[in-house]
């Protein structure tokens, strides 16, 4: 059971507790019962009702106490175990490498780190209230053997025939949870469209209407699946009264024809049978939470497991790269994207290389070359984003590989196409303020953004300014490399002259290395050597001169 594999470690812990307290919580509830059918059947002995009313007292109290325990502490396990399972999972997403990471389905981590453990979180306990009422079921039909060996034998058996009544009913209340769950996600993914693509939605009214009825047409069928659940729970809760009202009756009318008991005890029998409804009932309702739980639990051991297969050894402070170096060299790099999920069969995979390349410490490299010709792929596979399928990437003589890859990594600072702009200052070991205040102002940010603390004051900026920002935060990191991917293509001709002018001229001044895709032509001159790809074949176009004409901006 997924579930109790989940929460074993935090479980087995403290085991020996949570038998105890369940077993106490258990009979003292049974007690309470013992003692109202002792007291009962004594009304006229005066001791005997006030010795009744102690034990009544302290049966409660000692059920408040155990119970309250047990809840608290269930809460507790069920919070800290999705706790810890969600840090290994941010762990295992830290550790593992992009190629792997392209494969998995971000949505289903998300949905998983998010609604699962939510929903795991708060069902364990409730099933804590179905697992002691559980216990107090077995007190209480040992309290019934203790008063008739035939009562109990026929309850046990009348009970028996209940359980796999519905044992057999579950099966296709499970069927019907995973087919909910299943149009319950299709539709949180139709809704994240509509809101994603809004403004495409505002702009099209046939879309508009296309994906509202989708939509319409997916929440109708879950509607319609989720009140079928419901008939079929109510069902179930109907059939397990009945069965209830059965063992009732047995009770009644058979035990004393079967056995040779007095009426006090058919009394005192029947009284038991009937404290038995609540906690048989919150049994029977765990069976369905317990369902749920352990789809939640697998999703999420799931979701584990897949991230597991990924992780990287654990490199720790493992360091063998410096910020001086010669020359960073790709010698005979081969590297296939694996054809994606959602590609027709046969679609065959973009292959790069072999690529052979050569840049020196403190110069400018410019990569060019059409739409989809591998440039992008290319700067992954110099900054062991990717891992190459055959060749090397090596600085000066040290070859990367999958388990320094990171202390290599370290020597970067990238702009990607794709950039994502953090808001905090991440990744910046230390802000060197006055550096910061001065490219606010150079890169013309300073009257749009503050740096409070760490963090940009704002983020809600046109796709160029955001690009301005996130330069800014890659420039502050001081790394002795740097990588643009398509920096200046939302920039205006002002802030392209800037860049190529200005920004990179200063960062090659700092001693700095500059690999940049570009399509601007007119800048060429800065870069020290651009090559050119096609098709994921690299060839070089030209030894450039940092120094040619300059023109004006715009
Ligand atoms: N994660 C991926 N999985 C599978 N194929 C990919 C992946 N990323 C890119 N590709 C494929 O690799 C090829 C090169 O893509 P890449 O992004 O490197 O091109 P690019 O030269 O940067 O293009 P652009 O100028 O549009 O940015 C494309 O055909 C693309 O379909
Ligand atoms: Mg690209």
């Amino acid at each position: 059971m997924q579930v109790l594999q989940l929460f074993h470690a935090e479980l087995s812990r403290q085991r020996w507790k949570f038998m105890i307290m369940g077993a106490l919580s258990g009979s003292s509830n049974a007690a309470v019962l013992a003692v109202i059918n002792h007291a009962a059947a004594s009304l006229d002995e005066k001791g005997e009702m006030m010795r009744s009313l102690i034990m009544f007292v302290a049966a409660i109290a000692l059920y408040v106490v155990s119970q309250k325990w047990l809840l608290t502490m269930a809460t507790r396990a069920s919070e800290v175990t999705v706790h810890k399972l969600r840090e290994r999972i941010v762990e295992r997403i830290r550790r593992a490498e992009l190629q792997d990471m392209e494969r998995l389905s971000s949505a289903e981590i998300y949905a998983t780190v998010s609604r699962e453990a939510k929903a795991l979180a708060e069902t364990v306990p409730l099933l804590m209230v179905s697992g002691q009422a559980l216990i107090m079921t077995v007190f209480v039909v040992f309290y019934i053997a203790w008063l008739s060996m035939t009562a109990f034998f026929l309850l046990i058996g009348t009970v028996v025939a209940g359980a796999l009544i519905h044992l057999a009913r579950s099966k296709e209340v499970a069927r019907q949870f995973a087919e909910t769950d299943r149009l319950e996600g299709e539709l949180v993914d139709g809704f994240r469209d509509m809101l994603d693509g809004f403004k495409e939605v505002k702009m099209n009214s046939t879309r508009s209407a296309e994906l509202g009825s989708m939509l319409s047409r997916l929440s109708n069928r879950l509607t319609d699946r989720k009140v079928e659940t419901a008939g079929l729970f109510a069902g179930n809760l109907v059939a397990s009264q009945v069965a209830f009202f059965i063992m009732i009756g047995v009770m009644v009318f058979v035990v004393p024809k079967m056995a040779d008991i007095g009426i006090d005890k058919v009394g005192m029998i029947t009284t038991a049978a009937l404290f038995l409804m609540g906690p048989i009932s919150n049994v029977v309702s765990g069976v369905p939470l317990l369902t749920r739980a352990n789809a939640s639990a697998n999703a999420m051991l799931k979701v584990e497991a897949e991230l597991r297969e990924l992780e990287q050894p654990e490199t720790g402070s493992y360091d063998p790269f410096s910020d001086d170096f010669d020359v960073l060299r790709l010698r005979d790099v081969t590297f296939s994207h694996a054809s994606g999920r959602g590609d027709a069969p046969g679609e065959h995979a973009f292959h790069v290389g072999p690529v052979n390349l050569e840049i020196r410490k403190g110069e400018v490299l410019f990569i060019t070359g059409g739409n989809g010709s591998g440039k992008s792929t290319l700067l992954k596979l110099m900054t062991a984003l990717y891992h190459p399928d055959g060749g090397a990437v090596m600085l000066d003589e040290r070859r990367v590989t999958p388990e320094n890859a990171q202390s290599y990594r370290d020597r970067f600072c990238v702009i990607f196409s794709d950039n994502h702009l953090f808001r905090e200052l991440y990744g910046v070991e230390t802000v060197d303020w006055d550096e910061a205040v001065e490219l606010l102002h150079l890169l013309e940010m300073d009257h749009k953004v503050r740096l409070v603390d760490r963090r940009f004051s704002t983020v809600s900026l046109s796709g160029g300014q955001r690009k301005r920002l996130a330069l800014i935060a890659a420039m502050l990191e001081k790394r002795p490399i740097c990588v643009f991917d398509e920096w200046a293509a939302d920039q205006d001709p002002y802030f392209r002259w800037k860049f190529y002018r200005e920004i990179l001229p200063r960062l090659r001044d700092q001693g700095k290395t500059i690999i940049a895709v570009t399509h601007d032509d007119k800048y060429f001159d800065v870069a020290d050597h651009r090559v050119h790809m096609e098709e994921g074949q690299l060839s070089r176009v030209s030894e450039g001169s940092a120094t040619g004409h300059h023109e004006d901006p715009a």
